[in-house]
């Protein structure tokens, strides 16, 4: 149990869940939207306005790729398209990599993300039905993607101490 990758849309909680099975794990632990800040010392807003979205997506993939290549023992958080663009979802089915999906419901994100989509490029200006419904057909255009993860945890009404349990039973 030494390469994990936590996939899952905006909001599902891939970072939280991350670091907290990192503490309880010891194996250390990566964010993609963070490798990429800190490499080009901007913000994932401030890249998607100054670069656009197609040349983001192939930084992430880069980056990504580079982070593979060179890092041997992480818990790596992607960002919520990552795996989506650039085949990348292949990377997540390579030998040694374990992939987990967290799954949480449209419901859901939506309750999680309403309050928070200033600080996230691609909803930032949705509002109402609009946003509602961008969430719902992104979700279902990208579930392909996240569904090809080795598993898949349903996080709705869970503790992210919990989930991370969770992760480590089915780990081990
Ligand atoms: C994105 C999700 C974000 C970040 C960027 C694009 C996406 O990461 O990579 O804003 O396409 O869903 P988080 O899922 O960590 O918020």
């Amino acid at each position: 149990m030494k390469k994990i990758v936590l996939v899952g849309y905006m909001g599902s909680g891939k970072s939280t869940i991350g670091k907290i099975l990192s503490e309880k794990t010891g194996i250390p632990f990566f964010d993609l939207d963070e490798i990429i800040e800190k490499n080009t010392q901007k913000t994932i807003s401030e890249l998607f306005l100054e670069i656009g979205e197609i040349k983001f997506r192939k930084l992430e993939h880069e980056t990504l790729n580079h982070f593979l290549a060179t890092q041997f023992s992480f818990i790596l958080s992607l960002g919520g398209g990552t795996p989506c663009y650039a085949n990348n979802h292949l990377q997540l089915l390579k030998e040694g990599i374990t992939s987990v999906y967290l799954k949480a419901s449209l419901q859901e994100l939506i309750r999680r993300l309403e309050p928070e989509k200033k600080h996230r490029p691609l909803i930032a200006s949705k509002d109402g039905e609009d946003f509602q419904e961008f969430i719902a057909k992104h979700l279902f255009e990208r579930s392909y993607f996240y569904n090809q993860a080795k598993y898949v945890i349903s996080v709705d009404a869970k503790m992210p101490a919990a989930i991370a349990d969770e992760i480590i039973s089915i780990l081990t």
